[in-house]
């Protein structure tokens, strides 16, 4: 079984009021992803990867199509609090905007404090808590003195990305949907946070979308990628049949603007 199913989603915007124009922002996208798979979600922007990422987080409501996680219909079989919450413990996101996933008026820290309340066996007492969040950090690069007792304004968009993976690192969620997670990060450190995903994925087990605007990067990460355009899933297939033999004129074109250097075969 695969662990996420997702099936004919649609998502129309209605602009203003009263008016009639809207946007069709994801049409009929179907995919699975399977236990320990890295799938990619990748396309130009506009193209409907957040919009699909944020229904699958049960932040937005769908206008049709289902979602099942481990097999339960996250939109309309998750209605107790104690089933939402084992929800948020099992799938995770990781943002493309970080800034979006910070409250201002509380220190970094608060929202590794509230990973910790999400988790089972919450951990007995403050010291033992402090110690994993410390660890989580580490984890990803931070040195918990630069990080702890900062505010969001006080930390770089690269470090609020990785705190989000040390959250991670805390929850060990089955699903993480990591949304352009590498955008704040510079080139040299961008395979560090990659490398944290799939350690992830090879200790637990943890399934990952990974979205992203960027083919090369998705060639190497990814199980499956899934190319999408204008809100439809435009190709699909394993990183070699789209990336070395791509049948869609998009793909065609998104494989032409890989940059020389980043191509693996030089016959691409
Ligand atoms: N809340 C909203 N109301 C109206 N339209 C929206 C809303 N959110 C997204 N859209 C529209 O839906 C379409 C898809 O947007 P989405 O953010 O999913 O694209 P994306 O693929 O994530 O792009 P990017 O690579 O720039 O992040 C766009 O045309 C966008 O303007
Ligand atoms: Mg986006």
């Amino acid at each position: 079984m695969s662990r996420l199913v997702v099936k004919n989603l649609t998502k129309i915007f209605t602009l203003g009021f009263f008016s009639k124009r809207y946007v069709e922002a994801v049409k009929n996208v179907s995919f699975e992803v399977k236990e320990r798979e890295i799938v990619s979600l990748v396309g130009e922007s506009g193209s409907g990867k957040t919009t699909t990422a944020r229904m699958i987080l049960r932040l937005l409501r769908p206008t049709s199509g289902t979602i099942h996680f481990e097999g339960t219909d996250i939109w309309n079989d998750l209605n107790d609090k104690e089933s939402l919450k084992d929800f948020r413990r099992k799938v995770h996101a990781v943002f493309q905007d970080p800034f979006a996933s910070y409250n201002p008026f509380y220190p970094v820290e608060r929202t590794l404090w509230q990973a910790i309340n999400l988790l089972e066996n919450t951990p007995s007492n403050k010291k033992e808590a402090i110690e994993l969040i410390k660890e989580s950090l580490f984890r990803v690069g931070l040195d918990p003195k630069d990080i702890l007792g900062k505010y969001p304004h006080q930390i770089s968009g690269g470090q609020k990305q990785r705190i989000m993976i040390a959250r991670c690192w805390i929850l060990r969620p089955l699903l993480i949907v990591a949304d352009e997670p590498t955008s704040m990060i510079d080139a040299s450190s961008r395979g560090g946070i990659i490398k944290l995903l799939e350690e992830l994925r090879e200790k637990e087990g943890t399934s990952i979308i990974f979205i992203t605007h960027d083919l090369g990067l998705a060639y190497y990460v990814s199980d499956t990628i899934y190319v999408m355009k204008n809100g439809e899933i435009v190709e699909r297939g394993d990183p070699d049949s789209v990336v070395l033999n791509p049948s869609h004129s998009y793909t065609k074109l998104l494989v032409g603007s890989i940059p020389k250097l980043y191509r693996k075969m030089e016959d691409i």
